[in-house]
C-alpha cells in the first residue's frame, strides 16, 4: 500500500526505537544456534513493512480480509462497549488500516496512539490518520513492545482506554512470550479499560501454508528481505539467491513456521563473524500460532485477562476477543 502524501500533525512522537546493537546481538546470537533463528520483529524495516502491506492484499492471505469483515459486522457493538471519548492505543499498528473501522464507528474517540517498531511506516501512517480525522489527537510511539514501554511517562490523554491489537500478531510469540506480552498490555489497562485483540484459528494445512507462501511470491520476498536488511545494516555478505522461502504447518505446535532454506552450501559473514550453512539447513524466521477459542481464553487467563465477548466469521477462520482485567 502506498501512503498518501498529505500529512497531518502528530500530537506527540516518542522515539524509543531499540538501538542497532540489539538487532546485531539478536542476529549474531540467532545464527550461532544449532537451529538458526532470528526474531520476526526484525522483518520490519521500511521495505519489510511495505511488503507486509502487499501480503495483506494477496488472495491467499485470508487473515486481513476476514478480520476486516468481522470488524465491519461488530463495529456498532464495539462502539457501544467503548463508550464516548475513548483513547485508542494500537500496538503493532503497521499501516493503521483496520483502525478506520473503529474510528468511524466510535463515538468521538478522544485520541489514537499508534505503537510500532517500524519507525518511518509508523510516522507516515499516523500522520495520514491525523490528516483524515479532524479533531482526533494522534500520537505515535516507536518502540519494541517486548521491552517495557513506559506509557505512564508519555502524554497519553485521559479517558477510557481501548487497546486494539489486530492481525494475530500475538500468534508470532511462543506461549511464554505471548503471556508476557499480554501481561505488558494488561499493565496498560485500568479498571474499565479493554483490549480488543484478533487471533487466527486453526484450519486446514493447505489454507494455512498457502497464506504464508502466496502464489505471487510476496511472502517469499518479505522473508528474503530480512537477509537484505542484514547485509545492509550489519555489513553482511549473505548471497540472498542461495536461499528459498519455506512455510510449513506443524500441527503439534499449532503453528505455521517460516524458514529461509539454504539451496546450496554457503558461507557468509555478518558484522565480521563467519557463518557456514549446508544445503537444506534453515534459518527459522517466524512462527504464526493458531488458536482455538478455548486455548486463547486460557492464554488470556494466564495473563490475568478475562474474555468478556468474542466474535468470529461464519467460516470460523478468525476470532476477535474483548478482554478486560480479571
Ligand atoms: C503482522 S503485522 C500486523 C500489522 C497490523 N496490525 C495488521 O493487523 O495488519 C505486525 C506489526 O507489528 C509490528 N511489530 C512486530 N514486532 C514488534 C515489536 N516487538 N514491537 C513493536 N512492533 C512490532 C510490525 O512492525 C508490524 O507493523
Amino acid at each position: 500500500m502506498t501512503m498518501p502524501s498529505h500529512a497531518g500533525t502528530l500530537s506527540f512522537f516518542n522515539d524509543l526505537h531499540p538501538p542497532k546493537s540489539r538487532f546485531q546481538d539478536d542476529v549474531l546470537e540467532g545464527l550461532s544456534r544449532p537451529q538458526k533463528s532470528i526474531p520476526p520483529k526484525h522483518f520490519y524495516d521500511a521495505r519489510g513493512s511495505a511488503l507486509f502491506d502487499d501480503i495483506t492484499d494477496t488472495e491467499d492471505y485470508y487473515v486481513t480480509r476476514t478480520e476486516l469483515g468481522i470488524l465491519d459486522a461488530i463495529a456498532g457493538e464495539i462502539a457501544a462497549k467503548a463508550g464516548s471519548g475513548a483513547v485508542v492505543i494500537e500496538p503493532g499498528s503497521g499501516s493503521s488500516v483496520k483502525i478506520d473501522k473503529l474510528l468511524n464507528a466510535l463515538d468521538r474517540a478522544a485520541a489514537y496512539i499508534g505503537l510500532d517498531i517500524s519507525k518511518e511506516h509508523l510516522i507516515s501512517a499516523c500522520e495520514d490518520l491525523a490528516a483524515r480525522y479532524d479533531g482526533l489527537s494522534v500520537g505515535a510511539i516507536c518502540a519494541d513492545f517486548t521491552q517495557p514501554v513506559p506509557l505512564e511517562d508519555l502524554p497519553i490523554p485521559d479517558g477510557k482506554r481501548l487497546v486494539f491489537f489486530p492481525g494475530s500478531t500475538i500468534g508470532n510469540f511462543e506461549p511464554g512470550g505471548a503471556k508476557a506480552l499480554l501481561e505488558t498490555i494488561r499493565g496498560w489497562l485500568r479498571p474499565g479499560d479493554a483490549l480488543l485483540i484478533g487471533a487466527d484459528r486453526v484450519k486446514s494445512a493447505d489454507i494455512l501454508e498457502n497464506a504464508y507462501d502466496d502464489a505471487s511470491g510476496v511472502t517469499a520476498a518479505f522473508n528474503l528481505n530480512l537477509l537484505t536488511r542484514i547485509n545492509r545494516e550489519l555489513n553482511g555478505t549473505i548471497e540472498t539467491d542461495a536461499f528459498d522461502h519455506k512455510a510449513v504447518w506443524t500441527s503439534d505446535a499449532a503453528r505455521v513456521e517460516m524458514h529461509l532454506v539454504a539451496k546450496r552450501d554457503t558461507e557468509f559473514s555478518v558484522s565480521g563473524q563467519t557463518f557456514r550453512m549446508s544445503a537444506g539447513e534453515t534459518i527459522h524466521t517466524e512462527n504464526s500460532h493458531k488458536f482455538s477459542i478455548e486455548r486463547f481464553t486460557a492464554l488470556a487467563a494466564s495473563a490475568g485477562l478475562v474474555v468478556k465477548q468474542d466474535w468470529s466469521d461464519a467460516r470460523g477462520y478468525f476470532t476477535l476477543y474483548w478482554l478486560e482485567r480479571a
